[in-house]
């Protein structure tokens, strides 16, 4: 059966780079027999200058009608005044299509290309093992979306929600996915002051009798962040809330050096069920990078490595998502460099000759 992917390129680099994400697709859907369609449709800033909705409703509406979305990114100093500030690019185009798409399961893997180990701001010895971390964040709970939320201009109130379902679910993809790897899940919290951590560092013991195969830990924030930067090879699988994962999903990024690879996979409804597939949508972490936009130097293996994510997740094609990956680890061994994961004085190529290097080694 035909499979439909939504395309939503977006702003700044955006473009660029699922343009070069589309050849790669299509090449690896061919490569591997894979029947698939894509349709593009408007999101972000540009959607907003259009439409006068970041999000518009048909947008959506092709979201919901698709197995999977590839998003580009969204934003750019053109709408950082937007107003009302709910219209600009990402809180009114990213916080609601995660929401309305259910999509509450955020899984940001951070892994090392050997060739890229100068590039991490660790000590070399502590990274000399590679690193390979899977950041499970909650994605549609919290604080970003608890009620109430409201302001003054003496006073401002976000609130923090988790129901034990919510917990529940996102725990269960927690496990699931640490079954498949290394067999190690920490979750983090803040158990010490909030409730919210409480009820949370209860449900996910509670689903840990359910995965005894699973060795199960607990960290506060705070000392995890600390760790992640003193010794983050004791890490596999980690699982936390929403705010908590934004911050240490940033942290655990820079501990590779290279924003503009890592990849990442928004999941919904059937994920942690143990079912084959999951309704997703992926997008490379680095967002818009406005200052580079249209010149053709955007690093397109960020992209390239969430539609590997894609075929895996949503397409159920774990060799198709290999072979991108495999291409992907060759032409940075084989020394080829965008400006951004570059050494000084080394040469860099733009972002056409980065993604024919990778569709010639797949
Ligand atoms: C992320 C981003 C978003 C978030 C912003 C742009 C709303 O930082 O995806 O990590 O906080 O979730
Ligand atoms: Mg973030």
């Amino acid at each position: 059966m035909t499979k439909k992917i939504a395309v939503l390129s977006g702003d700044g680099i955006g473009p660029e780079i699922i343009g070069e994400a589309l050849r790669l697709l299509h090449a690896v859907a061919e490569k591997h027999a894979l029947q698939i369609e894509t349709e593009e449709a408007l999101v972000g800033g540009i959607a907003y200058d259009e439409t006068g909705h970041p999000l518009p409703p048909e947008t959506l509406a092709l979201c919901k009608a698709s197995d999977a979305v590839l998003l580009g990114a969204v934003g750019g100093p053109k709408w950082d005044n937007v107003q009302p500030a709910s219209l600009r690019p990402e809180v009114g185009a990213l916080l609601p299509l995660r929401k309305e798409l259910g999509l509450f399961a955020n899984l940001r893997p951070v892994t090392l290309f050997p060739a890229l180990a100068d590039a991490s701001s660790l000590k070399n010895e502590l990274i000399k093992d590679g690193l390979d971390i899977l950041v499970v964040r909650e994605l549609t709970g919290g604080i970003y979306f608890g009620q109430p939320k409201e302001r003054t201009s003496e006073r401002a109130v976000d609130t923090c929600v988790y129901t034990r379902p919510e917990i529940e679910r996102i725990a269960r993809v927690g496990f699931e996915a640490a079954q498949k790897r290394g067999k190690r899940l920490c979750s983090v919290d803040k158990a010490n002051v909030l409730e919210t951590s409480r009820l949370w560092r209860e449900v996910v013991m509670k689903i840990a009798l359910d995965y005894p195969d699973v060795e199960l830990s607990h960290l506060l924030v705070d000392n995890c962040a600390m760790q992640l930067v003193k010794n983050p090879s004791q890490f596999d699988v980690i699982v936390t809330e929403n705010m908590f994962g934004d911050i240490l999903s940033d942290e655990a990024a820079m501990l590779t050096g290279s924003l503009g690879m890592l990849p990442s996979a928004s999941l919904g409804a059937t994920s942690g069920t143990g079912a084959k597939t999951a309704f997703g949508l992926y997008e490379p972490i680095h967002g818009s990078a406005p200052d580079i936009a249209g010149k053709g130097v955007a690093n397109p293996l960020a992209t390239f490595l969430s539609v590997a994510l894609l075929l895996r997740y949503s397409l159920d094609a774990e060799a198709a998502a290999q072979t991108i990956e495999a291409a992907v680890g060759k032409v940075l061994e084989s020394g080829l460099r965008t400006g951004d994961i570059a050494s000084p004085g080394q040469r860099t190529v733009g972002s056409r000759e980065m993604s024919d290097a990778v569709l010639q080694a797949l």
